[in-house]
């Protein structure tokens, strides 16, 4: 073996990338990313009536709760040190109208559970999701007039659906929707309406993406749909476009960007971030959640470390936060860890 003066700085046998790696102690040392409860949200399914519990057949281990029970959900999420929670309604089909008037009724089922977390529990962070889709009776985001997904339209019913939201008390509103400008036509909304305070978290890149099937069955709005939402959820080809969707999203007005969906979208989230270094969240989505429930149930992966592993590398990715549906099993691991 030839000595160090024949070798370039850093090679090996000099060099050994193993000896940081020889102990738990010194692999904790060097560590990158460490993920925390604080990196953490929970969306949670909301339903009508009293000490209900209704498991959502694609999605173990996720429940539709009703408005009692999402109040020891929420505790329990505070105790874990869980900064958010996000508020998805399942409504009564009966209240689906083609115009998802329901979405801006101040009595609506995600107004009165804002009024209740918030008085239970003020300190936990809510985010109420802003589209149509959970009211709507075609199962789309955006009002349908004559087969197109209207825009402007859209975008007026979106603001009133976010101002009763903020009325309601939500911290955040999370326009899911894609459709463009409503950034700006919600925050000029808000403000008018004395909500100068209340943050915004854009949708900013969500694909048109398959991976939304459990989240669909959860929210009673899959059955619904008719068609997809390829005019306004962008193709999962693209790149560029997302930069563009973010950068007009900023200049609306929003505090936060979100990638959606989550691990298969790591470079979106790497380039997002990189390119404008404000807070970037990811959405570990449904179908993946689905999927590392199915595989776990066959014995095929260990939950545990594939959740945290995954998480870890979202975060890794470039996301300040990420929504999940493992966020209460994620925290409980990270405490016991
Ligand atoms: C609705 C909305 C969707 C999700 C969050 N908000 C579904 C969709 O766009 O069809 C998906 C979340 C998930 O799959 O976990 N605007």
């Amino acid at each position: 073996m030839s000595g160090p003066a024949s070798l370039g700085l850093g090679d090996y046998p000099w060099t050994r990338m193993r000896r940081n790696r020889k102990a738990e102690w010194s692999r904790r040392l060097v560590a990158e990313t460490r993920l925390t409860a604080d990196d953490l949200i929970w969306p949670v399914f909301v339903l009508d009536g009293d000490d209900r519990r209704e498991e959502v057949a694609s999605m173990p281990g996720v429940a539709r709760l009703s408005i009692d029970r999402l109040l020891d959900a929420a505790e329990e999420a505070q105790g874990l040190g869980i900064p958010a929670i996000a508020l998805f309604p399942y409504t009564d089909p009966a209240l689906k109208t083609p115009d998802a008037e329901e979405a801006f009724n101040p009595d609506n089922l995600i107004c009165r559970t804002v009024r209740a977390v918030k008085a239970a529990f003020p300190e936990i962070g809510v985010i109420c999701d802003v589209a149509l889709d959970p009211y709507n009776s075609n199962g789309h985001d955006g009002l349908v007039r004559d087969g197109e997904i209207v825009n402007d339209e859209t975008v007026e019913a979106l603001c009133k659906q976010a101002v009763a939201q903020a009325e309601a008390g939500c911290d955040v509103n999370a326009p899911s929707d894609m459709m463009d400008g409503r950034i700006g036509e919600i925050r000029e909304a808000l403000d008018t309406a004395g909500f100068a305070n209340v943050q915004i978290v854009s949708y900013a890149a969500k694909y048109a993406s398959a991976f939304y099937g459990p989240f669909r069955d959860a929210v009673g709005s899959g059955g619904a749909l008719k068609g997809d939402k390829k005019t306004y959820q962008m193709d999962p080809a693209n790149t560029d476009e997302a930069l563009r969707e973010v950068a007009l999203d900023i200049q609306e007005g929003a505090d936060m960007v979100m990638v959606k969906p989550g691990l298969p979208y790591l470079d979106i989230i790497r380039r997002v971030k990189e390119t404008f270094t404000l807070p970037t969240l990811a959405y570990h989505v449904s179908g993946e959640y689905a999927m590392l429930k199915a595989a776990a149930a066959n014995g095929w992966l260990d939950n545990d470390k594939t959740l945290l592993e995954t998480l870890t590398c979202l975060k890794r990715a470039g996301a300040d936060g990420i929504l999940t549906y493992g966020a209460i099993e994620a925290a409980k691991l990270l405490q016991d860890a």
